[in-house]
């Protein structure tokens, strides 16, 4: 298995890639051009997981924005596809987007979200370090 960044995505690796987004929501469906809008902007970065035939059985999404409190970075959409899972997979997709923003050398606060009852996910992000914040989320779609 191995962690890398995409930057370019063929048909092939974006059907993978909607097999992730299913695993995340059954209501939310991958598009072609989401994904490439993703690819071609500078501060968004879509990392995945490949198992030993290249095949891409894990992603997450890193996201850096700066704004007059300083640089943020969001981790979004960790997915593993469930026969991937336990291996080690989510927690080194979460450590390669941290490595990403370490190696910058600049400071970043980074936040990500998670339902509880997502449990294996707020464990590992716990394990790894992440802090809960009490805060209220609001979400709209426009
Ligand atoms: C959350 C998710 C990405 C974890 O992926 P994974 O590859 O299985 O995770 P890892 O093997 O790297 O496990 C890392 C740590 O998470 C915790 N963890 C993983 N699966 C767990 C489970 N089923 N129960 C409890 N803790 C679990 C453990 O602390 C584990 O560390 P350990 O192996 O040293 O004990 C995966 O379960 C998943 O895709 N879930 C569905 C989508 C989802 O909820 N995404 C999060 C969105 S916020």
């Amino acid at each position: 298995m191995n962690i890398t960044r995409l930057t370019t995505c063929s048909d092939e690796e974006f059907r993978q890639i909607e097999a992730l987004v299913s695993v995340l929501s059954s209501s939310c469906l991958a598009e072609r051009a989401t994904l490439d809008e993703l690819l071609s902007q500078e501060g968004t970065h879509l990392f995945v997981a490949r198992d030993e035939d290249g095949t891409i059985v894990g992603m997450t999404t890193l996201c850096c924005f700066t704004i007059p409190t300083g640089r943020h970075a969001t981790i979004e959409d960790v997915s593993v596809l469930p026969e991937c899972r336990g291996r080690g997979l989510g927690r080194q997709l979460v450590q390669a987007a941290l490595d990403y923003l370490a190696v910058t050398g600049r400071h970043y606060r980074v936040g990500l979200t998670s339902r509880p009852s997502r449990v294996a996910a707020n464990i590992l992000y716990r394990s790894m370090g992440f802090k809960s914040k009490e805060t209220n989320v609001y979400t709209m779609d426009i």
